[in-house]
């Protein structure tokens, strides 16, 4: 029995939108159908960037009704994250790297109402989750090494993602697989057949010269993914 979800999600990373226009990020999404706003929280430590923290996620949650997905690379993400679903995050994920209580930090996404997610970074085995698997409604493989947008797609995440899947039809337990880093029309549909459920792609729509254009074909690709290999998916989806 496959435990894919009906509808598979494009999450545009508003890291490669235009800060001053957000807004119009967001209506675009709208606009579009089948997204989630991946919103990539950087905190200089964890990642050798900066980015945008609670006060922005605020804002976003004012504007817009979709889903806020918000991916935490910074240390010590427990001091932040109920916070940060206090701010409007409806999905908040943090990485099993910056984490040694992962268990403790999931268990408080999820009681402070969000779906919560674990990331892990190209070089952590999809094994490290083995014991947790139950604990997260999704996991966030990375495909490029967390820090910056428009790097390119580690091909051996394809693998990671067969293996995850593998282990939650293994453990019959549900939960979404998501790919960050990379991801455009040359790997999504391969991304989607290998099991991932979510695909974040930033410098892929919002470097577009047409990004509605880009977010309609890149879920195109998903949706015939999904049909090489059996799967439905609703409109939009
Ligand atoms: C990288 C971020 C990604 C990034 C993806 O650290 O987590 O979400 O914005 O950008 P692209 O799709 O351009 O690789
Ligand atoms: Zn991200």
């Amino acid at each position: 029995m496959t435990l894919r979800p009906v509808t598979p999600l494009l999450a545009p990373s508003i890291l490669s939108a235009d800060f001053a226009r957000l807004g119009e990020a967001l209506r675009l999404l709208e606009q579009a159908g089948g997204c989630t706003v991946h919103v990539d929280v950087m905190d200089g430590r964890f990642v050798p960037n900066l980015t945008i923290g609670m006060p922005v996620v605020a804002s976003l949650r004012k504007e817009t009704k979709l889903p806020l997905d918000c991916h935490l690379m910074i240390v010590e993400p427990l001091k932040f994250a109920a916070e940060f679903v206090q701010a409007g995050a409806d999905w908040v994920s943090v990485h099993q790297e910056a984490d040694p209580h992962l268990h403790r930090t999931l268990a408080a996404i999820r009681a402070a109402g969000a779906q919560a997610g674990v990331v892990l970074n190209p070089a952590t085995p999809v094994e490290t989750l083995t014991d947790l698997v139950g604990d997260f409604d999704f996991a966030l493989l990375m495909s490029v090494n967390p820090g910056f947008g428009g790097q390119s797609f580690i091909p051996r995440t394809l693998d990671k993602v067969q293996r995850l899947d593998a282990l939650r039809t293994e453990r019959q337990t549900p939960f979404l697989i998501q790919v960050d880093g990379g991801v455009g029309l040359d790997n999504a549909q391969a991304l989607v057949r290998a099991g991932a459920d979510v695909l974040v792609a930033g410098h892929a729509v919002f470097k577009a010269s047409d990004p509605l254009r880009a977010i309609r074909e890149l879920l195109s690709e998903m949706k015939q993914g999904r049909e090489s290999i059996g799967l439905e998916s609703r409109p939009n989806g």
